[in-house]
């Protein structure tokens, strides 16, 4: 798929199942693979990045076998997605032996963050890449706290992967976090698995705390004190079966979609409702989305449950800005968020969000230009943007147009979503960069889009 077309639509109606969360995926293989015995994870994302985690994992000796259950169902000519079970099988903390290549961690920097903070302490050197658009993403924010650990990296000049670890005995530290980061905090505490001491990590802003739950699931005596989370190092991790819920920051493009097209009414089925990740919702319905809650329960740890979204009655999303603390509660679903700015009456502004600079694209700069193909007016500032709604630009609304994501796959989705209201067809080039978290977006898209 070079480019991918995206007509308009009239509405969306219908129920969609997003596939298994990313971030779960990526904490639940690593510590499978650090854990003694067999763990089984149900509804693993079927996410190249997913992919990449568990390829770098076999590369280091681990034992993993991937179940298909849509397999069967696909042979027979239905359409049912990859919904893997990944069988990991490992002796426990010393159980990885020194790769015979160069770890690839392609697009993901969760993978090659984490795997960082993993290796800093095996008796045996490694190293580990990614793509080109990984190998420019900062990496001395996690080689700085696993130094302090003891941790031996080289970086390229600036702190850029590749990076060279050499394995080495660590100790805990006591970490504030200058950047709110999951993957530094991550990285840190799996360091400190191999440390000896109590590794504790500060964290002035909340992020995401799958790490946290995903290590009491296996067992390690890891606690939360307010900002400060504590892991004893050595903390055997027994191996455990356990599900992942669905992706919530995938959810968010149905949602989104749902919410600007009138006449519109979704389920959205099994998506993860943890509170570290669910702000969006919060927002969404802060300006005018109707969401509801449909279940809600808990499996391995982690809050889950059936979304219902229907478009508003008046079609009155109201706009609204994401600053401070909010900006790394929503961090991934910002693109979304943004090219929801000219389908609302005030517009959407993003602030205090240089972070988006560097993700897997410098997302101000391409979100700012894709939208203005399209007729958005968009502000772009050193750490965000404003999309103007429609009380600026007189109801003008959006047009179709060639759109480059540059293969940043967040952007890719929330272009193709803001195309379904536009006048005209949407062009995007390299749409397929969206495998990187939902390899079916695009069918899943057209199942439930109405033209
Ligand atoms: C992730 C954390 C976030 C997020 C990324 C996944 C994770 O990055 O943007 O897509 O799984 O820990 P940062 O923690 O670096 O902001």
């Amino acid at each position: 798929m070079a480019k991918k077309v995206v007509a308009p639509a009239r509405m969306i109606s219908g129920g969609i199942v997003v596939p298994g969360d990313k971030s779960i995926s990526h904490r639940l293989a690593i510590l499978a693979a650090l854990a003694e015995g067999t763990s089984e994870i149900h509804n693993y994302s079927p996410a190249a990045d997913c992919a990449s985690t568990l390829e770098c994992l076999e590369c280091l000796d681990v034992k993993i076998d991937v179940e298909d259950a849509g397999k069967k169902a696909r042979a027979r000519g239905s359409s049912a997605r990859a919904v893997p079970t990944v069988r990991i099988r490992s002796s426990g903390l010393a159980g990885w032996r020194k790769p015979s290549r160069t770890l690839d961690a392609g697009n993901s920097g969760t993978t090659l963050r984490l795997l960082a903070g993993a290796l800093a302490g095996q008796p045996f050197p490694s190293k580990i890449t990614g793509d080109s658009s990984l190998r420019r993403r900062p990496m001395l924010r996690v080689i700085e706290p696993l130094e302090k650990m003891g941790a031996r990296i080289r970086a390229r000049e600036g702190g850029f992967a590749p990076l060279e670890i050499a394995g080495a005995s660590l100790h805990a530290i006591e970490y504030t976090l200058p950047v709110a980061s999951a993957q530094v905090k991550s990285a840190v505490l799996l360091a400190g698995l191999f440390a000896a001491g109590t590794t504790a990590v500060i964290e002035p802003v909340r992020t995401r705390d799958h790490t946290e739950i995903a290590l009491a699931e296996f067992g390690a005596a890891v606690h939360r004190h307010g900002q400060r989370i504590e892991l004893a190092g050595g903390s055997r991790l027994q191996g455990r079966e356990l599900a992942v819920p669905g992706d919530l920051s995938s959810a968010v493009f149905f949602l989104a979609a749902a919410s600007i097209l009138p006449g519109s009414r979704l389920m959205l089925f099994g998506v993860g409702l943890n509170p570290t990740r669910s702000a969006v919702l919060d927002f969404l319905v802060q300006m005018g989305a109707r969401i509801r809650v449909t279940e809600l329960a808990e499996r391995s740890g982690e809050l889950g449950g059936d979304l219902e979204v229907a478009s508003p009655s008046s079609l009155a999303l109201r706009g609204g800005r994401i600053a401070g603390a909010d900006v790394a509660r929503m961090i991934d679903e910002l693109p979304m968020l943004a090219a929801m700015g000219p389908y609302t009456a005030d517009g959407i502004e993003i602030r205090d969000a240089r972070e988006l600079r560097v993700k897997e694209s410098d997302r101000i700069a391409v979100l700012a230009e894709n939208l203005r193909r399209m007729g958005a007016r968009v502000d772009e500032f050193d750490d965000g943007l404003r999309v103007a709604g429609r009380a600026e630009t007189a109801g003008a609304g959006l047009r179709g147009a060639e759109v480059d994501p540059r293969g940043d796959h967040r952007l890719a989705m929330a272009l193709a979503v803001a195309a379904l209201g536009a006048q005209g067809e949407t062009s995007i080039r390299g749409a397929e960069c969206a495998a990187v978290s939902y390899p079916n977006f695009f069918d899943d898209l057209d199942a439930v889009a109405q033209r």
